[in-house]
């Protein structure tokens, strides 16, 4: 019989017990959040692993888990935890907005959970959590329901391309759909969880992005990549322009007591609801001709928060400007930090207030609403969950 796929219906549905096979044998069966060999998995347990593992690599994310576990033993004791104590708890893991709607999905889940008497059941009521995108979802209904779910996360994308030879470009929607259908069509009904955890195995590895083990691999008899020994042409994925650099002054103001100022980022945009000291966007730009004067003026409203321009107003009207680290080496290679969308160089900048001063930019601050803090590096670092590139501000300043 035709299939839509480039295998036969026996190489489609021996796929999963082959899988299912090598996985029982030489899987990762100790991963903390792994709920396959209890009859009472835990939706919260797995919600919360999978949205850890969006981006960031397994061991990385055990200690992570493993603190929130301890912290946020259950979704109630996240959902009712202040803002700042979750940041901190996150802080270096990286992409910020998977903390904000971790932190929002918690409260939307006990919600759900006051109304129903349970976590949602379904993918598709899955979804509707903030920062729970459809592979997710289904690990989380698959793993820590045991009830039938499908992945087709970067990890699968990339076996199943492998295997089914498949030339689509992974980028776009056409491709997406085919994998999907794929992946559907290979998941057994009956130990979806199962597959969904022998799959992530097989992808972190065997089946890896440079270097991938078809010798151990329980399907590289009918693997079209490995037939043309062109394992690493797939997945195939269009180049990514590359990414624009943006320059920004970190201001490091301190006070008489020798305490930085600190502004909490807007809700939306980088970093937000994170604190982090006042940044200063400049106009320059890498690699692209520099920016008309009203462009300009629009980049320095919609990059510089309200509590930046108050800042930098104020700082203007005092006929005040930091100075940069007096460390001519470190002052030519400001910090990078590269986050999804760009390049950003941050370079540090000092000022030191006298009570006066200090007091009269707090009040202003203060009058416009601001969330704003006096705070020792040390402690800052203890308490308030910066962002990586603040704690390498902090570095050099120290
Ligand atoms: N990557 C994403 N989810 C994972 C999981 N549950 N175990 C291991 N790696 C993963």
């Amino acid at each position: 019989m035709p299939t839509l796929f480039n295998h036969t219906d026996a190489e489609l549905d021996s796929f999963a017990p082959r899988i299912l096979n090598w996985f029982d044998d030489y899987g990762r069966h100790d991963l903390p959040w792994q709920q396959h060999k209890t009859d009472t998995p835990n939706p919260y347990i797995v919600w919360l692993s999978e949205v850890m593992l969006q981006q960031t690599q397994v061991t990385t994310v055990i200690p992570y888990f493993k603190r929130f576990m301890t912290s946020f033993p259950t979704v109630q004791d996240l959902a009712n935890a202040e803002w700042d104590t979750v940041a901190e708890h996150w802080a270096g893991l990286g992409y910020y907005a998977r903390a904000r709607n971790l932190y929002k999905g918690a409260k939307q889940l006990v919600e759900i959970i006051e109304k129903t008497g349970d976590f949602p059941q379904t993918v598709e009521d899955w979804e509707a959590i903030s920062g729970v995108g459809q592979s997710t979802a289904g690990a989380i209904v698959a793993m820590g329901l045991h009830s039938y779910g499908v992945i087709c996360d970067g990890n699968v994308k990339r076996v199943i391309t492998r295997w089914a030879g498949n030339e689509g470009d992974i980028t776009k929607s056409a491709t997406t759909k085919e994998l999907w259908a794929l992946a559907e069509r290979l998941t057994p009904i009956e130990d979806s969880g199962h597959f969904a955890q022998a799959m992530m195995d097989m992808g972190a590895t065997l089946c890896t992005r440079r270097n991938p083990n078809c010798e151990q691999c329980p399907i590289s008899d009918d693997c079209i990549a490995h037939a043309q020994g062109r394992e690493m042409d797939y997945p195939v994925k269009a180049k990514k322009k590359p990414k624009p650099s943006k320059f920004s002054n970190a201001l490091v103001i301190t006070n008489a007591r020798n305490e930085i100022l600190w502004l909490q980022r807007p809700d939306s945009g980088i970093w937000g609801g994170l604190w982090v000291l006042p940044l200063q966007f400049e106009q320059k730009t890498l690699g692209k001709d520099v920016v008309s004067t009203s462009e300009q003026d629009s980049t320095y409203e919609t990059e510089n928060t309200v509590s930046e321009q108050i800042v930098d107003k104020w700082l203007a009207n005092n006929n005040l400007e930091a100075t940069s680290i007096s460390d001519d080496l470190f002052n030519s290679s400001p910090i990078k930090h590269t986050l999804t969308h760009f390049h950003w160089y941050l370079q540090p900048q000092k000022l030191a207030l006298n009570d006066e001063q200090s007091q009269q930019l707090t009040e202003l601050l203060k009058k416009a609403e601001i969330n704003l803090m006096w705070l020792g590096a040390t402690e800052a670092e203890a308490t308030l969950g910066l962002p990586k590139a603040m704690l390498k501000v902090l570095e050099v300043v120290a």
